[in-house]
């Protein structure tokens, strides 16, 4: 298990890696800070009910490997469970990927690929922002959305035990398991190369985002923007009271929970504003309740 990890250098830029991986830990907090957060509808039926008795009496990497061998099916251990369910999702975004590829030679359209990251701390509207505002923002009316992959670290760790509502109910309880955080981060950087390999367009939301990934897709010829989101308020921690009732109201809802916290909304502003030193094409933009305030 330990060497979980070293599939990551072997496929993107070893620094990057170890970056994403800082973000990931900042992220992280105590299961009994999340557990306080818990207010969620439990798992129905008889599968819901198994996992729900996992997430409550394991710990978290035990927690996880249950889930993976339930999510991979035949398998002898954590770890080949864990590879088995990469190569799935692998092989689904490939295929994506390709059908993406498709209609693009199609369409016979030649404009440079396009990469959307749109950087936020927790809770502060990122998803909301994508589905509701960023096609406007782009002016590209003709659905930019549908023609791009899209990367997501809750998808991505969803998708490796067995969907979102068994994630909620994980994070939920045990927050985010080491290895699980691993797994969907090697998942992230297969996926960015096969998104470098074909050239397709690529929408991915996180906290800070590296300077150097940004560079390596301007390097690789693509039209890179990014979009800084943060909640409207006259303080850090008025912001953080505000992203924390949100994701109380997400929770609520079946939703999963995340720690929000100041130093998220500084480290999101500082990573903005390095990649504006780097040239990169940055527009800040403020949620104020379901409306975005474009800068
Ligand atoms: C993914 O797996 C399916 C089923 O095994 C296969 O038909 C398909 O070709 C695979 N896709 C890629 C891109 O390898
Ligand atoms: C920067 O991005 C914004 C938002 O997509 C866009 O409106 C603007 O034209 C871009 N600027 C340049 C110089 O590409």
């Amino acid at each position: 298990m330990a060497f979980r990890g070293l599939l990551c250098p072997v496929l993107i830029h070893i620094t990057t890696c170890v970056r994403f991986q800082d973000e990931q830990e900042a992220a992280i907090m105590s299961p009994q800070t999340l557990q306080g957060l818990w207010n969620g509808p439990p798992l129905q039926g008889e599968e819901g009910q198994e996992v729900m008795r996992w997430v409550e009496t394991l710990d978290a990497p035990d927690v996880y490997c249950k889930l993976l061998h339930k999510a991979a099916g035949d398998c002898a251990d954590c770890s080949e469970c864990a590879e088995r369910m990469k190569r799935t999702v692998l092989n689904e975004t490939q295929d994506e990927i390709l059908q993406i590829v498709k209609r693009q030679e199609a369409s016979k359209t030649s404009r440079k690929p396009l990469a959307v990251f749109v950087l936020g701390a927790v809770g502060s509207g990122k998803t909301g922002f994508i589905k509701k505002r960023l096609e406007q923002e782009l002016g590209n009316g003709n659905g930019f959305l549908r023609s791009a992959v899209h990367i997501n670290a809750d998808d991505l760790r969803s998708a490796l035990v067995g969907g979102y509502a068994i994630y909620s109910a994980m994070v939920n309880h045990k927050g985010f398991d080491r290895n699980m955080r691993w797994d969907a981060n090697e998942l992230r950087s297969a996926i960015q190369n096969m998104v470098w390999d074909y050239r397709v367009d690529v929408i991915a939301d996180s906290m800070t985002l590296p300077a150097g990934v940004a560079e390596s897709f301007l390097q690789k010829g693509f039209d890179v923007r990014v979009f800084h989101i943060e909640i409207a308020g006259s303080s850090h921690e008025e912001k953080v009271d505000r992203a924390k009732r949100d994701i109380e109201a997400r929770v609520a809802a079946g939703g999963h929970s995340a720690p929000s916290y100041v130093a998220q909304i500084v480290r999101s502003q500082q990573s903005a504003e390095e990649l504006r030193a780097v040239g990169v094409n940055v527009t800040s933009v403020i949620r104020r309740g379901n409306d975005f305030v474009v800068q």
